[in-house]
């Protein structure tokens, strides 16, 4: 069941994403250095409030992306650090955030 809430929510979101802000690859490149240091090393964990295994983004869906950084932004989903992070974000930055991790990147970073 909760699968299928999150399947519908996704749909919903990428409905709701289509109508204004487009996401770019290219300026999100220069947003992702606050991201780098957690995501993206193999096994990395984060040992602070709890220990987190950080999830990998490189390849991930741009409307996963996308709707989890609203949804930290936003409290619905709880995690301090990235709720932190996220709420620096706008929703351009999130949207070009999203398109530069959904792209295959050649050698990437680790
Ligand atoms: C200090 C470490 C840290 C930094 C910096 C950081 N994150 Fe995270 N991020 C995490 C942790 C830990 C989680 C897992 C949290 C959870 O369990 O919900 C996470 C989860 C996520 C998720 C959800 C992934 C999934 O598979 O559900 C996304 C998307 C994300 N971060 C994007 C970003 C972006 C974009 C940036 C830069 C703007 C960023 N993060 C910076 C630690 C970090």
């Amino acid at each position: 069941m909760k699968k299928l809430i999150f399947a519908v929510t996704l749909l919903l979101a990428a409905g709701a994403q289509a109508q204004n802000v487009i996401g770019n690859a290219a300026a999100g490149k220069n947003d992702v250095f606050m991201c780098e240091g957690c995501h993206n090393s193999s096994g990395y964990r984060v040992a602070f409030p709890e220990v987190y295994r950080v999830p990998m983004l490189n390849g991930q869906n741009a409307g996963y992306i996308e709707q989890a950084l609203k949804e930290y932004r936003s409290g619905a989903r709880n995690n301090q650090t990235m709720r932190a992070i996220a709420s620096s974000l706008t929703d351009q930055e999130i949207a070009d955030i999203a398109a530069f991790y959904s792209q295959p990147r050649a050698g990437g970073t680790n």
